[in-house]
């Protein structure tokens, strides 16, 4: 194996949303990136969206690493041919979309001609790994790196092995999730929707139901997480939160359990995103952003989150966590 980074070959597969911004990350912390996917258009589409990302990004400060532009995007190399992106590369991130069939078929194809001691990861949100890799003759080396989305943007990875994942594969990971700049937390045992989507998907069914009672408009809504619960959660998690808004968790629970439960009990069974409902909350959010300038306000979206990193990172280092 190649010392330098600059040798070391990391295989992403699929350039959609996760996959091109995780090719910028693993560049950003000097690593060679091969991308491939199975639309060549989506492909060249991800290689001029990373261009524009990192000029953008370098005009306002925002670079990530030691390396220049040029020497950032040098590193990246899209390809056409899934076996050149899989078969030198030490670590590989599958990106491709959500479902369990399509990820089968590509890891079963990963497989035969993966080196013996890569790591072979998945970008899924929700489905376990044992799920993927039960058949797979490389399943101990198989484990789950789930990012939030943009990656490059929000650190959190949620790192999932399989039950069968070597213990080894598992502190690799970890550690090369922190090297190129990510936060990784492990998930110990298996469970549907992981951690991060359960409490996220806890969060917009209660937004669905208090929108669908006429309780608040979206907008609305949207900002008791923008202007409140969010500005905490940007740098501190609801536990501590709970334990600092009142002397501690014990006078808390003394203070608010039969609340929290009261309020809890009112919650009620899940419902369905669907209906007239649905196309209503569309409309509304559609007013404020047309779906013809999703790319402008995802770009106003990374630059205030590339921006708030930056805050944390300078706050971090004047005052130490
Ligand atoms: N978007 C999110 O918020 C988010 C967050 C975390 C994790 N994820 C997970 O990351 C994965 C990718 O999601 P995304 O949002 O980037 O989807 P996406 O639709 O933006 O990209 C998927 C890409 O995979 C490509 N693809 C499909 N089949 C392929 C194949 N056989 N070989 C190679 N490429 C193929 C598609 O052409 C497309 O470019 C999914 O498992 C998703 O659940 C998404």
């Amino acid at each position: 194996m190649a010392d330098r980074k600059s040798e070391r070959q990391v295989g992403i597969i699929g350039s959609g949303l996760i996959g091109h911004s995780f090719a910028m990350l693993y560049a950003a912390a000097g690593y060679r990136v091969r991308m491939y996917d199975i639309k060549p258009e989506q492909l060249r589409h991800a290689l001029s969206i990373i261009d524009d990302q990192l000029e953008h990004l370098s005009q306002n400060e925002l670079l990530r690493g030691k390396l220049t532009i040029k020497e950032q995007r040098a590193l990246i190399t899209g390809t056409n041919d899934f076996a050149e992106c899989v078969k030198d590369a030490f670590f590989i991130q599958e990106c491709v979309n959500e479902s369990l069939e399509l990820k089968r078929e590509v890891h079963a194809k990963i497989d035969p001609i993966c080196r013996k001691d890569a790591i072979i990861s998945s970008s899924t949100s929700a489905l376990v790994p044992s799920l993927i890799s039960e058949n797979l003759t490389n399943k101990n080396r198989f484990i789950v790196c789930h990012p939030t989305n943009p990656p490059f943007y929000a650190p959190l990875v949620e790192v999932i092995p399989a039950p069968w994942t070597d213990p080894e594969v598992v502190i690799t990971t970890k550690e090369l999730m922190a090297e190129i700049g990510q936060v990784p937390v492990i998930v110990k045992k298996e469970i549907d929707g992981f951690v991060f989507n359960r409490i996220q998907y806890s969060i917009i069914g209660e937004c669905w139901r208090l929108y669908e009672e006429g309780v608040m408009s979206a907008e609305d809504i949207d900002k008791v997480m923008s202007e409140g619960l969010g500005r905490r959660y940007a740098f501190m998690g609801p536990l501590e939160i709970t334990y600092l808004n009142a002397d501690g968790l014990l006078i808390f629970g003394d203070l608010y359990r039969e609340t929290l439960y009261r309020v809890q009990c009112s919650f009620g069974p899940p419902k369905k995103m669907e209906g007239p409902t649905l196309e209503k909350m569309h409309n509304e959010i559609a007013a404020r952003i047309p779906l013809d300038k999703l790319y402008e306000r995802r770009k106003w979206r990374d630059i205030r989150l590339a921006s708030l990193q930056k805050l944390i990172n300078e706050l971090d280092e004047s005052h130490p966590k």
